[in-house]
């Protein structure tokens, strides 16, 4: 059944058009919306404020999130339910953070000891790196870490490092590696001593050509420096495919697993973080995962209405749905999150970017927004002028941190004065008599008119810790996972990357090789085109 069949969506439908001439100035002045609107969890606090909902909006859309079962899914997701229905699996990423004595089953195995089997493993495994126990074949100390992978097995672990720069080893260089551009492995080496540098390999499938092409490169320049004995010190991997692992020439007992029930986007709680612990180490990962697991349980245990996840969810269903917004900005004000929408994008979009439902039936509503994004207040001085006065109108996620780890001066007080002027400024705007009535000449007025009435949500973290960017991720896992549920679809699969990836290896035989492959006349001219311009 699509979302819009329920009773409960006719009534939300029928709310909304009442809202439709209210604007957020006249929204804000009701003080009652601050208790229902807010809310916080594990760290992060949550203000939906300046959303154009009243407290009627937020019982109603309650009671569609209670019709379309979002609290069975956040618990099914968490007790191994099969939520990813169109590969049988379950989407267990919160076993990963789940205490030792818990016990999760999937297909009647408790899950649990192996979580923390492969946790011990890379927490004896990092500190030996950082301790200098384990060290490369000439016996030099490792001082840099290459992590190659894509996707999943990328964006995670390369934002959560950048986000916690302040407790980064400073004597360890972590760069990552994703495109198949050889620029992007370059650019990772360069300056990079080959006996002093770990590889890891980080791939779920252990096919993914990008990686694997990129980690056949890194495996030879280990090689041409430093002799094909010296692969098993320089190169680790994570992967859940151990065979293809070995068949690469990396030892067992350099081998990280996981397991097919952890989504690619909602990895970075498993062995794919190893990057992460070897740059921070094992409390803080520790601290990362537990700030995860509280979120994790905020999820399952609050009510509906005071639930963040589920509020992010419904907020966004009622942006896309209702308003008709079809893309959100993240903007975070803290440079160490400039990843942040781009983690998102991938979290976001390949989970909900989805058009028929869990039984294969057209949703008949929008689904994903386009999420995008850059951290504050470089955003101010590039794209907000169209957020402010555009014809696109976004939601945008403002992401504040109170306390700056290594403050400077008065540049936090500044940073987060600007955070909240952008969310009044799109909220109140300012009207053609206010304009006037600054004594700007006739002919600007409407030039510099801001009308205002343009939704943001602040989340706002005391400081950006190993714990509450666990949580914070976390709350936009599950938020993903609710807003699933609203929309019926399958959040865990991601069958829109296969064609381009089939095509792709077509093509690439017909460029490298010659193996002529027919195409439509537009493909086949951009291939000899390609092919004639590379000679
Ligand atoms: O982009 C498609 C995808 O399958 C993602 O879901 C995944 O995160 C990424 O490729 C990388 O996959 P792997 O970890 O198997 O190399």
């Amino acid at each position: 059944m699509s979302l819009t069949d329920s009773a409960a969506w006719s009534e939300l439908a029928e709310h909304h058009a009442t809202l439709a001439t209210t604007h957020l100035r006249e929204l804000l002045e009701d003080a009652s919306r601050l208790e229902v609107l807010t809310a916080e969890a594990a760290g992060v606090h949550l203000d939906l404020t300046r959303q154009r909902l009243t407290g009627e909006s937020l019982r109603l859309l309650v009671a569609l999130a209670r019709a379309r079962g979002v609290d069975a899914r956040l618990r099914g997701l968490q007790a191994g339910a099969v939520v990813n229905t169109t590969e049988s699996r379950a989407a267990l990423h919160t076993a990963l953070r789940a205490p030792r004595d818990a016990r999760i089953e999937v297909g009647g195995r408790d899950v649990v000891p192996e979580v923390h089997a492969v946790l011990d493993e890379m927490r004896a495994f990092a500190s030996a790196v950082r301790d200098g126990t384990h060290r490369g074949a000439t016996g030099a100390r490792f001082r840099a870490v290459v992590h190659l992978g894509i996707g999943g097995s990328h964006l995670g672990p390369e934002m959560v490092t950048t986000a916690l720069r302040p407790f980064v080893d400073p004597d360890l260089t972590v760069r990552f590696v994703s495109n198949v551009d050889a620029a992007d492995l370059r650019r990772a080496l360069t300056g990079l001593d080959p006996a002093s540098t770990l590889c890891i390999v980080a791939s779920k499938t252990f096919t993914t050509a990008e990686t694997m092409a990129n980690a056949r490169a890194a495996r030879a320049w280990i090689v041409d420096a430093l002799g094909e004995d010296a692969v098993p010190a320089h190169f680790v991997a994570v992967s859940t495919d151990l065979d293809a692992v070995g068949a690469f020439g990396i030892d067992a007992t350099r081998t990280f697993g996981f397991w097919d029930w952890v989504g690619g986007r909602f990895s970075v709680s498993s062995a794919i973080g190893l990057p992460v612990l070897l740059a921070i180490g094992p409390d803080a990962f520790d601290e990362f995962l537990a700030g995860m697991r509280a979120m994790d349980e905020h999820a399952v245990s609050a009510p509906l209405e005071r639930n963040l996840p589920v509020l992010l969810a419904l907020t966004e269903v009622w942006n896309t749905d209702l308003e008709d917004m079809d893309t959100r900005a993240v903007i975070p004000y803290a440079s160490d999150l400039a990843r942040l929408p781009a983690f998102l994008q991938q979290l976001e979009m390949e989970s909900n970017g989805k058009s028929v439902d869990e039984d294969g039936a057209p949703v008949r509503v929008g689904t994903s927004p386009i999420v995008w994004g850059a951290p504050g207040t470089d955003a101010q001085h590039a794209f907000l002028q169209l957020l402010h006065q555009g014809t696109v109108i976004a939601p945008v996620d403002l992401i504040v941190v109170a306390r700056a780890h290594d403050p400077i001066g008065d540049h936090q007080d500044a940073l987060v004065a600007n955070a909240i002027a952008q969310a009044e400024a799109l909220a109140r705007g300012r009207f053609a008599a206010e304009v006037a009535a600054q004594g700007v000449e006739p002919a600007l007025v409407p030039h510099r008119v801001f009308a205002g009435d343009r939704p943001s949500t602040i989340l706002m973290l005391d400081a950006l810790t190993p714990s509450s960017l666990g949580a914070l991720i976390a709350l936009y896992e599950h938020k993903v996972a609710a807003a699933g549920a609203l929309w019926g679809i399958d959040s865990f699969d991601q069958w829109g990357v296969e064609l381009g990836k089939v095509l792709a290896a077509t093509i690439l035989a017909e460029v490298r090789d010659g193996v002529e492959t027919p195409h439509d006349p537009a493909t086949a001219a951009t291939i000899r085109r390609y092919r004639a311009r590379r000679a």
